[in-house]
């Protein structure tokens, strides 16, 4: 059964939608620690509540980017974990701890990569008037919002759409695509060639 971590920042809504998931047993894994560099993140009370093992880690204490990543890698490592998951995690990703969990970081994000990557994608898509937005769950590599792409989905943009009715909708995809991707992956049933990723059967 293979380990995972969450790492959040903040409402943890995805976080959520993963621990019920793998409460139905839709996930062929276990989600064993989330770690936030946030104190206030309501994704921490939502980890203990379901009574997974929560931890605050304040960027602060660790001396830059590097220095808070290897202490990020040390304890991901303690912990035996197998999948780094990013849900709302809202600090860079150092090559560092790209290289000591190669293909085994997954992002996900609120627009159809390779458009909009980076801050506010949903905001983003919708001042440059797209009709078709969606969500994107990726493997992370040293860009930004840039590795090989595990699954995709489509939302239609409406005419009536704010950043917010749009990340609405964006969300309740997010919340099924982003446990099968990791349920995919539990699974060994993802196999990377270049940038393209394909799902075995
Ligand atoms: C999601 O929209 C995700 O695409 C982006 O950050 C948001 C996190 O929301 N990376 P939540 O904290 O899971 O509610």
């Amino acid at each position: 059964m293979k380990r995972i971590a969450v790492l959040a920042s903040g409402t943890g809504t995805n976080l959520e939608a993963i621990l019920e998931a793998q409460h139905r047993g839709e996930i062929s894994g276990r989600v064993a620690l989330v770690l936030s560099d946030q104190a206030e993140a309501k994704a921490l009370g939502r980890a203990r509540r379901r009574g997974v093992e929560a931890l605050y880690m304040n960027p602060k204490e660790y001396g830059g980017r590097e220095g808070y990543d290897r202490a990020l890698v040390e304890h991901l490592k303690a912990a035996g974990i197998d999948l780094v998951v990013l849900a709302g995690f809202m600090r860079l990703i150092s090559p560092y701890f790209v290289n000591a969990y190669p293909l085994q970081i997954m992002n996900i994000h609120p627009s159809l990569l390779p458009a909009f990557p980076g801050l506010e994608g949903v905001e983003q898509a919708l001042h440059y008037g797209v009709k078709v937005s969606g969500c994107t769950v990726h493997f992370v590599d040293e860009g930004l919002d840039t590795g090989p792409i595990i699954l995709q989905e489509a939302v239609p943009v409406i005419q009536e759409d704010t950043v917010d009715t749009l990340h609405q909708r964006i969300h309740a995809v997010e919340y099924r695509l982003y446990p099968t991707a990791i349920d995919l992956f539990c699974r060994d049933k993802l196999k990377v060639e270049g940038r393209r990723c394909f799902i075995i059967d």
